[in-house]
């Protein structure tokens, strides 16, 4: 564990740190920095790397662009937790506006029913419209690795699911909880 060694030795140095000259406190704080930063190094060891193209890229992705906020059931309420269960398996919330009212889709069905391999799905997330809130614009603009790696971390989830609740156009009453998203309220004069 060099992370722990280097946070003992930094400790160390800084208890011994008041009898040193300016020289040897300007080679002590450098050594310190560089320790400090070599441990977080290895703190971060547990962290996937930008660029890789892995499951576990997927999963931090997928929290960083901000698909569990609407696509997981429970994320925002709990403060962040990922219910395994529920991630990204969309909402029975409805979001209405003019458009009528939308669900976030069960994402685990579009890779198991429209975008079924890694490369049908970069070319379905490159490509795909949605209606709002849906930041689709957002997912045609996310790096290869990234669209590669959510794919791969999709399909560890686990079984698909049963589908969000269907799109309600406007005029229509949803027989779901849902959110209003008002168009905005202009300024008076
Ligand atoms: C503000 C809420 C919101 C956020 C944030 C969000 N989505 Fe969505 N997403 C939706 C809604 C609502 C729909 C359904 C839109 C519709 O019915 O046309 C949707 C639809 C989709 C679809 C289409 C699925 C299909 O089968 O057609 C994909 C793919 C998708 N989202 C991926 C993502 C990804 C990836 C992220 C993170 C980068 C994300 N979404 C973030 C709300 C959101």
């Amino acid at each position: 564990m060099p992370d722990v060694t280097g946070i003992t030795v930094c400790i160390t140095i800084s208890f011994y740190e008041p009898r040193l000259s300016w020289n040897e406190e300007a080679t002590m704080t450098f050594l310190r920095t560089t320790l400090l930063a070599l441990s977080t190094t290895g703190l971060m060891a547990g962290a996937a790397i930008a660029g890789e193209v892995s499951a576990k890229r997927g999963a931090q992705v997928a929290v960083t662009s901000g698909c569990h906020d609407c696509h997981t059931a429970g994320y925002n309420e709990t403060g962040g937790k990922i219910d395994p269960a529920a991630a990204l398996k969309g909402t029975g919330l409805g979001w209405q506006g003019p458009w009528g009212t939308t669900y976030p889709s069960n994402l685990r069905l579009t890779v198991a029913e429209k975008a079924k391999t890694e490369d049908d799905f970069v070319t379905f997330a490159k490509t795909f419209q949605a209606r709002p809130p849906m930041p689709f614009y957002n997912v045609h603009a996310m790096d290869e690795s990234d669209v590669r790696s959510l794919y791969q971390y999709i399909v560890s989830l686990g079984e698909a699911g049963a589908p969000a609740p269907a799109f309600v156009p406007p005029g229509e009453e949803p027989k779901t909880p849902y959110i209003i998203v008002a168009p905005p309220v202009m300024p008076k004069g």
